[in-house]
């Protein structure tokens, strides 16, 4: 990635809270145009809620947000998708009665025209050819990772200049993980779709991302480039599940959490 590249989200010490509940505690990421940045964390960290301040569904309290040059911060949810920023949330939330063309129709819902309708829906379908070949199959009965493939088709319908990911790998077979990455990776380097991504799979996210951020506790604990992150020591000890003994279980990493070297 050029270091002149532009600027295309930026969030400035961004505090977002549920209720009384301060969820993030002064978030500063940016993500430039042709970007894949990914923001990683435990349970609980604040990724969702990173992407629910982005996207409307829950306003900061402090901090400003920037998508290419215009202050966000208070937009409403339709408003910003239609600058140009869609997600496909956590846990798909397709609608399972619907067939899987008409859950791509409910991510264009906000536009018109009929001919770039069927533009895009066959431009979904190049890139997601098991979803072209379950077309009329209600997103319901669909395995996992068609279901993840539609909600990732679905936010592409709004034709978004930032596309937002929950989570895409939870729950799937490694083999469909890298072929989803694959997807989200051609769709980076072809149409020039800038992603952001939360992942708490470290090792997939840093291996197809260029920059990183390490949330903890609300907080960014540490950020690089995606080559530098992944010969941390500690994001190898504590997030990668390695060390220099070879490969080490979750359970174990969680147990050394106390020794993290940036809370010392
Ligand atoms: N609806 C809610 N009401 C109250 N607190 C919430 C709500 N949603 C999230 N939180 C709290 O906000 C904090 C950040 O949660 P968030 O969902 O952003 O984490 P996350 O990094 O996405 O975790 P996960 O990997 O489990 O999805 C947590 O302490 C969580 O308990
Ligand atoms: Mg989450």
């Amino acid at each position: 990635m050029s270091a002149q590249s532009q600027t295309l989200l930026e969030l400035d010490g961004v505090e977002t809270y549920y209720g009384a509940i301060q969820a993030l505690k002064g978030i500063s990421i940016t993500v430039r145009e042709g970007e894949i940045v990914t923001l990683i964390g435990a349970n609980g960290a604040g990724k969702s809620t990173t992407l629910r301040s982005i996207n409307g569904l829950n306003h900061p309290r402090k901090g400003t947000i920037t998508f290419q040059g215009r202050d966000i911060t208070h937009d409403p949810a339709h408003s910003i998708v239609k600058r140009g920023i869609a997600q496909s949330p956590e846990g798909r939330k397709l609608f399972p009665r619907m067939s899987v063309t008409e859950n791509l129709e409910m991510g264009a819902f906000q536009r018109r025209d009929k001919a770039g309708l069927a533009e895009d829906m066959d431009r979904v379908f190049a890139l997601f050819p098991r979803l072209a070949e379950r077309r009329k199959q209600k997103a319901g009965t669909m395995s996992g990772g068609e279901q993840q493939m539609c909600a990732i088709g679905r936010a592409l319908m709004a034709r978004p200049k930032l596309l937002m990911l929950d989570e895409p790998s939870m729950g799937l077979a490694p083999q469909l993980v890298e072929e989803i990455f694959g997807i989200v990776q051609r769709l980076n380097t072809e149409q020039g779709v800038s992603i952001l991504l939360a992942e708490q799979n470290a090792n997939v996210a840093l291996r197809y991302a260029h920059y990183g951020y390490i949330l903890e506790n609300g907080r960014v604990v540490m950020e690089g480039d995606a080559a530098t992150l992944t010969t941390n020591e500690d994001v190898k000890e504590f997030y990668l599940g390695l060390e220099s003994g070879g490969r080490k279980s979750y359970r174990n990493v969680k147990h050394y959490r106390r020794r993290k070297r940036w809370l010392a």
